[in-house]
């Protein structure tokens, strides 16, 4: 019975830590997900999004550029502008687990053989 509790308390902690992700394409489970599974996923992973951290500029500046340059479509404002809640609630900067990745300029040179 107090094991059955303790197990029940952990799962609840676990719960509240870690946010429920799709195993397909790794993004957090939560309002407007599926826009942004429908939207962003076409042309590169969805990693390369969920790798991101960003406030809600930051994620606008990066839709207007592949908007302008990679040929992403033009997306309804409504959804855009959920897209862009649902980015900044989950990927915004004070989530960085760990410091960003080092810019390809400051790593060791590769070995050509
Ligand atoms: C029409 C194709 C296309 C679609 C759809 C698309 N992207 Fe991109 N995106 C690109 C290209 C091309 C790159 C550059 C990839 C590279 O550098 O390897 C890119 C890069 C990125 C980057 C990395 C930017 C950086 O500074 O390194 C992020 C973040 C990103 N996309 C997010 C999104 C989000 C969010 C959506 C949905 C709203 C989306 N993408 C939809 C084409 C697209």
């Amino acid at each position: 019975m107090r094991a059955a509790c303790a197990l029940a308390l952990l799962c609840c902690l676990s719960a509240t830590v870690q946010a429920e992700t799709d195993p397909r394409t790794g993004l957090i489970i939560d309002e407007g997900w599926t826009l942004v599974n429908a939207h962003c996923g076409a042309c590169h992973s969805h990693a390369l999004v969920t790798s991101q951290r960003g406030d809600a500029a930051f994620w606008l500046k990066t839709i207007r550029w592949m908007q302008q340059t990679q040929k992403l479509w033009p997306i309804p404002a409504e959804q855009e502008a959920q897209i862009i809640d649902y980015l900044k609630r989950n990927y915004s900067e004070a989530d960085w687990g760990r410091r960003p990745p080092l810019p390809p300029s400051l790593m060791p040179q590769q070995e050509t053989q």
